[in-house]
């Protein structure tokens, strides 16, 4: 697990297999001067096999997850898991109460199974998407 940027450019430049699908690199193609901004205000750590980036968490200041993604070929191995407890580390370094996030239908199980509970009715996200309010208090 490592905190973006300590730097990581090796990690970064890497050739995910599934590069679509990599958030970073859609990012950094579309507006690489955006992405920049975004990272500097907000805790990112990766989740890094041999040089591979398998996953990324953020975490904005006010303690709200902004960002929980694991490459499809690494799911359900633990990355989130662990991503997750790095977060909640870092909220408790900075003095925060209480995370905050909306989640996907799919990640509620895990997030549930951390001790996040539910914060008022799902709200509508991109297209189909609903994304659910969840909080944990540290
Ligand atoms: C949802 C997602 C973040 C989970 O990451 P992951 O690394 O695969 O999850 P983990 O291996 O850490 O599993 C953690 C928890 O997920 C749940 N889980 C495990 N297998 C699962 C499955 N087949 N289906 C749904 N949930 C499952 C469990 O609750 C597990 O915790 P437990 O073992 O203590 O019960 C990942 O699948 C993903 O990136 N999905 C697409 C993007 C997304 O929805 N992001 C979330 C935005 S809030």
């Amino acid at each position: 697990m490592r905190r973006y940027p300590a730097l990581d450019h090796g990690a970064m430049s890497h050739r995910p297999s599934r590069r679509c699908s990599d958030p970073f690199f859609v990012a950094r193609q579309q507006d690489p001067e955006n992405m920049r901004r975004w990272i500097a205000q907000t805790y990112v750590f990766l989740a890094v096999e041999q040089g591979q980036i398998l996953g990324v968490g953020a975490m904005n200041e006010s303690g709200e997850i902004t960002l929980n993604y694991v490459s499809p070929d690494a799911r359900f191995r633990g990355i989130s898991k662990a991503l997750l407890q790095r977060l909640e580390l870092q909220a408790s370094y900075l003095g925060i109460r209480s995370i905050t996030l909306q989640s996907s239908l799919t990640a509620l199980r895990l997030y549930e199974s951390a001790g996040y509970r539910r914060n008022g009715p799902p709200t509508k996200g991109f297209g189909i998407t609903f994304g659910h309010p969840l909080i944990k208090n540290l």
